[in-house]
This record gives C-alpha cells, sequence and structure tokens, in this order.
C-alpha cells in the first residue's frame, strides 16, 4: 500500500502542465491550458487544465483528474503503476506501508500475488521436468522462447502437489487464489493437474490467475482459475501486459478468443494480440484497448461461435466508439482460427488479413441487411427495427451520424424521419455543451460550499465544529470534512480530487471543479465562503424556528409546549434574526 502522505507529496512535487504535455500538446488560455481533448473526438479544445490547482477537466466528454488520473487513463496504467511512473519521473521512491487491520479491505494483501508467482514457478519447473508436456508444446509448433515468454509451465499428475509452496496445505491462501479447491467433504485438492499452464498476467506484470489445457483430448479442454479478489475475468486480457510494447509500437491491437491464438501469433511475429478470458468481449475491454491504440481487430474463429462472439464484440463496443478511432472485424476461413491460419498462412497473409479488416460500420450494415429483404416494405421495417438499438447506443457522434443515413438510404426514409421514428435529438448539439456557453443553472448553497472546500481544503477550519447538513451534496461535504479533519498537514486540491477519485462523491465533486476552474487565483474564496457559510446559516435558523413553531402549535401553550432546551433555543434563534 501506497502512503496518503506520499500521494500529496508526489502531486505537491508534479506539475500537472509538464506531465500532460509529455503527451498532449497544452495552449495556454487565460490562467489555464487547453487541448483537444485527447480522450474524446473534437475540433475546438474543451480539456483544461488548471495549473493552479493542478487538476483537469473536459468540458466535452467529462474527463477529469489529477496528474496521477492522467497517466492512469491516458497510458492505460493501474494506479499503483501510475504513482510509481510518475515518482520515477520526479526522481521519487514510492515508500510502502502494510494495511492496518481492518482498513480498506478491496485491497490485496501482496502475500496472494506472491503465491501465484511461486506457483508459476513451480508450474515452469515442472515442464522442464515432463518429456510429455514439452512435446506437446512442441507439435504445437511453440518454441522454448515463446513458452518462457508466456511464463507456460506444467501442473503435474497429482491431488496435492502445491503444499510445497506453503507451510500447509490448509493454508487459505491456497483457496482464494483459486489453486485450490474444497470439496463438500472439506477435502482439498489442487485445481489444476495434468495440464499444460498459461499464466494470466495483469497490466503490471502480476499473475493473477490460469488457464489450464488438457495435453490430449478430453474435457475440460480449458480449466480457468476462478474469480477471485485477484481476478476479474471481464476486465483482463490475456496476453496484454507482454502486448504492451507492441500494441504501441503498431497502434493497433488484434482481440482474438484464445490462449493459443496470442501465443501462436506472437511466435509469428504478431506481438500485438491479445485474448478474452473464455467470456464475451466487454465494454470495459474495449475501453481499455482504444485508450492504448486507434485500431481494434477482432479476429474470432472462423466457425459460428465465432460469428456470435465478433457480433457480441459490436454490440458492446458501439457505446464506446470513439470517432477516429477504427474497429475493424477480421473473419477468418470457417476451418482456422488465427492459431493455426498463421500458421498454415504465415504471417504476411495475417497481416493482410488485418490490413483489410472489416470496418465496424460495413460489419454492422452487412449484418443488419442481409436477412431482410429490402424490397418489400416489410423488411425495411424490420431493418428499422433491428438497427434501432444498435444506432441509439453510438456514442460518437460523427460514426452515429454516417450510419444512420445509411441506414436510412436502406430503408429508404431520410435522416430526419429516422431520428423522429427512433426520438434522437438532431445531431450538431453536442452530449454536453461548453460550460462557459451554457447557462449556468444557480447553484445550491451547498454546492457553493462544496466548491470553495475544493478551491481551498483548508477553510475546513472555519466551519462549526458540529456542522451538517442532508442530501447528496451534505454527504459529499461530510465525507470532504471527515477526511480533511482526519488529515494532518494542509491538503492540496489536487490530493483531495485524487482521493474521491472513484468514490460515490466523483460526479458531484467533478462538476465543482469545473466550476473553479473559472475562479482565478486571485478569486476571493474567503468571501465566498463567508457568504454562503451565512446563508446556510439562516436557512438552518429558519427551518429550526419553523419547526418549534409548529411544535408550538401542536400544543398549543405557547412556549410552555416546548422543553427547557427547546425554549433556550427558541430564544436564541428568535433574538439572532439579522445578526447572520
Ligand atoms: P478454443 O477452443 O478456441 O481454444 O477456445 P484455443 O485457444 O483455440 O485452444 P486450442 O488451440 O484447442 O488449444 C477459446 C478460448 O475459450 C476458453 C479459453 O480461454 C480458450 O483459450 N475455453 C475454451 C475455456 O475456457 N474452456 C474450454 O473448455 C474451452
Ligand atoms: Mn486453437
Amino acid at each position: 500500500m501506497i502512503p496518503k502522505s506520499f500521494i500529496q507529496d508526489l502531486l505537491n512535487r508534479l506539475d500537472i502542465v509538464d506531465v500532460i504535455e509529455r503527451y498532449v500538446p497544452l495552449k495556454k488560455a487565460g490562467a489555464n491550458f487547453v487541448a483537444c481533448c485527447p480522450f474524446h473526438n473534437e475540433k475546438s479544445p474543451s480539456f483544461t487544465v488548471s495549473h493552479s490547482k493542478q487538476f483537469y477537466h473536459c468540458f466535452g466528454c467529462g474527463a477529469h483528474g489529477t496528474a496521477i488520473g492522467f497517466v492512469m487513463e491516458h497510458v492505460g496504467l493501474g494506479f499503483v503503476e501510475a504513482v510509481e511512473e510518475l515518482a520515477r519521473s520526479a526522481g521519487m521512491v514510492v515508500p510502502r506501508e502494510l494495511p492496518a487491520p481492518g482498513q480498506e479491505p478491496h485491497k490485496v494483501a501482496p502475500d496472494l500475488y506472491d503465491l501465484m508467482q511461486s506457483a508459476t514457478r513451480y508450474y515452469r519447473e515442472q515442464l522442464k521436468q515432463s518429456p510429455r508436456a514439452i512435446d506437446y508444446l512442441k507439435r504445437r509448433g511453440l518454441s522454448g522462447e515463446i513458452a518462457s515468454r508466456f511464463g507456460i509451465g506444467y501442473a503435474p499428475e497429482g491431488w496435492q502437489n502445491l503444499g510445497s509452496l506453503v507451510a500447509s496445505y490448509q493454508d487459505n491462501s491456497l483457496l482464494e487464489t483459486g489453486l485450490v479447491i474444497e470439496n463438500d467433504d472439506g477435502k482439498r485438492y489442487d485445481r489444476f493437474r495434468d495440464r499444460i499452464m498459461f499464466p494470466i498476467v495483469n497490466s503490471r506484470g502480476q499473475v493473477i490467475g490460469f488457464g489450464g489445457r488438457i495435453l490430449d483430448s478430453g474435457e475440460p479442454k480449458y480449466l480457468n482459475s476462478p474469480e477471485t479478489v485477484l481476478f476479474a475475468k471481464g476486465r483482463e486480457l490475456y496476453g496484454l501486459f507482454q502486448a504492451q510494447k507492441a500494441i504501441r509500437a503498431s497502434s493497433q491491437v488484434v482481440v482474438v478468443e484464445g490462449y493459443m491464438d496470442v501465443v501462436a501469433l506472437a511466435q509469428h511475429g504478431v506481438e500485438y494480440a491479445v485474448a478474452t478470458l473464455g467470456t464475451a468481449t466487454t465494454p470495459y475491454h474495449i475501453q481499455k484497448l482504444l485508450r492504448l491504440s486507434d485500431k481494434v481487430v477482432f479476429c474470432f474463429d472462423g466457425d459460428a461461435a465465432g460469428q456470435k462472439a465478433a457480433w457480441r464484440a459490436l454490440e458492446n463496443a458501439l457505446p464506446q466508439l470513439v470517432d477516429g478511432k477504427h474497429i475493424g472485424f477480421l473473419f477468418l476461413p470457417p476451418q482456422h482460427d488465427p492459431d493455426s491460419f498463421v500458421r498454415e498462412q504465415g504471417t504476411a497473409a495475417f497481416e493482410q488479413g488485418l490490413h483489410e479488416a472489416l470496418p465496424l460500420s460495413a460489419y454492422m450494415l452487412r449484418d443488419l441487411s442481409a436477412p431482410v429483404d429490402l424490397r418489400t416494405q416489410e423488411g425495411r421495417t424490420a431493418l428499422l427495427q433491428r438497427a434501432q438499438p444498435l444506432l441509439t447506443a453510438i456514442a460518437a457522434p460523427a460514426t452515429a451520424l454516417l450510419l444512420r443515413k445509411e441506414i436510412a438510404a436502406l430503408a429508404g426514409i431520410t435522416q430526419t424521419e429516422l431520428e423522429a421514428l427512433y426520438a434522437i435529438k438532431p445531431v450538431g448539439s453536442p452530449p454536453r455543451r461548453p460550460l462557459q456557453k451554457a447557462a449556468r443553472p444557480v447553484a445550491s448553497n451547498l454546492r457553493v460550499l462544496l466548491r470553495c472546500l475544493l478551491f481551498q481544503p483548508d477553510l475546513v477550519s472555519e466551519l462549526p465544529p458540529d456542522w451538517e447538513s442532508t442530501g447528496p451534496e451534505g454527504a459529499a461535504i461530510a465525507a470532504l470534512v471527515g477526511w480533511l479533519r482526519a488529515y494532518e498537514g494542509a491538503v492540496t486540491t489536487a490530493a483531495m480530487i485524487q482521493n474521491f477519485q472513484g468514490s460515490a462523491h466523483e460526479a458531484l465533486l467533478a462538476a465543482e471543479q469545473a466550476e473553479i476552474m473559472q475562479w482565478g487565483e486571485t478569486f476571493d474564496v474567503a468571501a465566498e465562503f463567508h457568504g454562503v457559510m451565512a446563508k446556510l446559516r439562516e436557512e438552518q435558523r429558519k427551518q429550526q424556528l419553523q419547526l418549534l413553531n409548529a411544535k408550538m402549535k401542536d400544543m398549543d401553550q405557547g412556549l410552555k409546549g416546548l422543553s427547557e432546551q427547546e425554549q433556550a433555543l427558541y430564544v436564541q434563534l428568535a433574538t439572532e434574526r439579522g445578526s447572520g
């Protein structure tokens, strides 16, 4: 675990403008810096970086965060990895601390990773000692170099081999990592026996799971680690760690279905391939890959299952599309998967296939219109119905517009008619306008208070100690205040933003970050703060008075209807009038 104070020190040491400039050229615009947003496609810059407050905000797509968040999003790194990268660039060493008992239970204790690492080492050792397993890999055309690059190993026969990795076979870490299974009688045994082992590695290079292939025929062909605290199938891609460099260098990535496809492609020089882990391609996968490269090509098996997987990938890709980025589909001949294809036809043929991959839009139009007869009205109606959920799911404005035009043309209606039919607002009005141009609603007092605390966190010391309020804004303020009060020393805006990234309050804070982007360094935040506190106090005073008045009315005994304490409060509130 990285100590919180280090995150604060790191953010203090870095200059977000320098960090972002390594990836995106920035232009000075008033107190801030601007650029065309690297996270969505746009022609005029709405990506804004606050130098004084050390955070960024895109008024077009809403992307926001600190220098750490930027590196995570832009480079596709995990939090720890991004912190390490930035620390290195600032000449700092990341200290580690052990989690306090009961704290941050979602963080995984490092020893589970260690255990996975030892298991990987063990399986690799075992491979060296198994002529049968080596022979299998050779028959499949793998070199020793590629096997070692992917950490491929062998789980020998036997039920409790992994006991050698821990003090006792009953150690629960074996269960927690999914390496060992417990049956209904409480008996424990190794999950993987007599299988070729493919370690699944996260983007930090840590082993989080395994896929195990049976050596010849048998069921199941592949056995995979279950979902564990380390391993979420829908978020990980097999081979991504090994492929990262090649993906950047070739600015494309190929998504295939199988472990062997990734490994065989790498063996043939196609090092930018990754595989989903026996699950459909998720929107998360697509988002992750589109951040890493401009071109994603899905290349599934040529069989019916592969066709189905391709369509699922298309559906999940639609909300993630970014204008200007390319998504394509390479359909192999029915008898092939990428592994057999590249071995039989060679690297050049495969790369040619990638080059000629069917663009997502063409694939969509083809498969939507194939089963319907466009010469009949029924056929055209069916097309419009089938296309609706797909067209309305597309977030990228230009892509969506072009596809709507094409579907409308196929159905013999105008684009306007199609948009009216689907109840789509005419294009040209982006989902969120730049804030400067939009009419701003009057912010609630609580919003203004939130904004002040975000702009100048040390104002927390001027809040009454028993301060409280309700609603989502009240909850966000309470969380901020709680955090600030627990923190020793002064907190910066960036550290606060970083801390609440991913929390329930993130959206609310992001909206206020956008607002304070407009406040220059000379903004009199103290005046704003005291002004809004006075209003809040007055609001609260009126509410309390109303409550007491209602109670007195109920009792119909004037002040005597109240308790002594309430009476004192009533007098105090009533005489405060106008003084706040
Ligand atoms: P394939 O059967 O296409 O695997 O399944 P493959 O990689 O081509 O395997 P080889 O060439 O026969 O060795 C594709 C993927 O689906 C998952 C695995 O992730 C596999 O790589 N799968 C398949 C399973 O999880 N379990 C299975 O029994 C089969
Ligand atoms: Mn295969």
